[in-house]
């Protein structure tokens, strides 16, 4: 299928390089709409490497582009990361760059636009723009990692954001998955307790490894 993957000047690349890796590794097409600023923020954190997984970059002032229309056959779109400029923008609905656009048209067709907002603390602009964003349609990934699969490298960590966003996107069809999906873990057969002691758990952990 074929996926639009929005990249900005929020930090946090390597999840924009991670998703259009796995993206290619699932045989999917990459469209990347970088803004300005994005393409800075890609340099400075050395993630090149996000260029060697797409498969084409429009110019995002280019409104030509296949990508500014409902009528092409894109699947969804990824703005990954995203900054809170863009957010809002995207609510506001101002389609002044094609990222934004892009957006738009994903929103007015009802495809999937899956956002990874990447600020902290947030104020209340940007609290009001993922709840607006939400109501009309979108859906907020935060860059908020997972622990409990004990991530060893940074990588590992990052994925377990574009697990979830992948899986929003459609994208994991056929029983592919990037992070293994939680399963629960065995309760002790007798305990008195509504939840495992800590002990049990240590145990657990210690089994898992
Ligand atoms: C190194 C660096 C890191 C930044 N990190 C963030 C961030 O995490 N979140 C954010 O909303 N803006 C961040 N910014 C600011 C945005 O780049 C700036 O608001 C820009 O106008 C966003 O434009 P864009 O949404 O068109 O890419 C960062 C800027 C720099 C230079």
């Amino acid at each position: 299928m074929r996926y639009i993957l929005g990249v900005t000047g929020a930090s946090g690349a390597i999840y924009a390089t991670r998703t259009a890796m796995h993206l290619k590794r699932l045989g999917h097409h990459v469209t990347a709409l970088v803004t300005p600023p994005g393409r800075g923020v890609v340099a400075y954190e050395g993630q090149d490497a996000l260029f060697d997984f797409v498969d084409e970059q429009p110019d995002v002032k280019n409104f030509f582009a296949e990508c500014a229309s409902g009528s092409a056959d894109y699947a969804g779109m990824a703005v990954v990361p995203c900054s809170m400029g863009t957010i809002g923008r995207i609510t506001a609905g101002t389609s002044d760059n094609l990222l934004i656009r892009a957006a738009d048209v994903c929103l007015k067709e009802r495809r999937p636009l899956i956002v990874v907002p990447r600020e902290m603390p947030y104020n209340l602009i940007h609290l009001d723009n993922m709840t607006r964003l939400t109501r009309m349609g979108g859906i907020v990934i935060p860059a908020a990692p997972h622990f409990y699969d004990r991530p060893k490298t940074i990588e590992e960590l990052v994925d377990t954001v574009v697990a979830k966003i992948l899986m929003h996107l459609g994208a994991l069809a056929g029983g592919a998955e990037i992070v293994k999906p939680w399963k629960g873990i065995a309760l002790p057969k007798v305990t008195k307790q509504k939840t495992p002691s800590v002990k049990h758990l240590a145990k657990m952990r210690t089994k898992k490894k």
